[in-house]
């Protein structure tokens, strides 16, 4: 019997801890922010963090942008830019922030980077400047999408 009531006793603390960590995952750590953006609320060095890769992710449209713009197109150093910001660089994240991180806000990020690396292969094999530039507009709708909806800030 007693035996019984531990052995339920586990199972529903275990039930309780998996949904505690189902609902983080998937609503991260927000609050409402005080511009109508939801705030996901970060440690200092996180947010520098991400927000460092954010830099990187603008440089990389710079990047493409200003070869296409050039007379030479030197579509090799476009093709090296988006690939700099690949999946390559997704997959050491601290798991730690992952579960801060909202589900949508992380479906969308992976998605950049998973572009990232289509847009790479897409130069590659030989797309026409309208087709790069139409790969790297969806994916700077995802940028403002994003920016419409989150913000970060600093837990104290
Ligand atoms: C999944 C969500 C998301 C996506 C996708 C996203 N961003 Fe961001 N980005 C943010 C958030 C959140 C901030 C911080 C905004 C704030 O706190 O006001 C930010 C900030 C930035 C900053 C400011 C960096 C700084 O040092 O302050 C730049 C630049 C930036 N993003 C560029 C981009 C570009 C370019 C893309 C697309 C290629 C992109 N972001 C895609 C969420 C996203």
């Amino acid at each position: 019997m007693k035996w019984r009531v531990i052995g339920l006793g586990t199972a529903v603390l275990w039930i309780v801890t998996m949904g505690v960590v189902a609902a983080l995952f998937v609503q991260g750590h927000t609050r409402p922010g005080t511009d109508g953006r939801t705030e996901i609320v970060l440690a200092q060095a996180e947010r520098d963090l991400i927000l460092t890769e954010m830099r990187q992710l603008l440089k990389t449209v710079h990047g493409v942008v200003t070869v296409l713009g050039s007379p030479d197109q030197n579509l090799k150093a476009a093709e090296s830019a988006a690939r700099s910001a690949g999946m390559a660089i997704a997959v050491d994240v601290n798991p730690a922030v992952m579960l801060k991180l909202p589900l949508a806000f992380k479906q969308m990020g992976m998605s950049i980077h998973k572009d990232m690396d289509r847009l790479a292969d897409g130069i590659a094999q030989g797309d026409t400047s309208v087709q790069i530039l139409n790969r790297l507009s969806s994916m700077t709708a995802r940028c403002t999408a994003c920016h419409d909806m989150y913000r970060f800030s600093i837990a104290r």
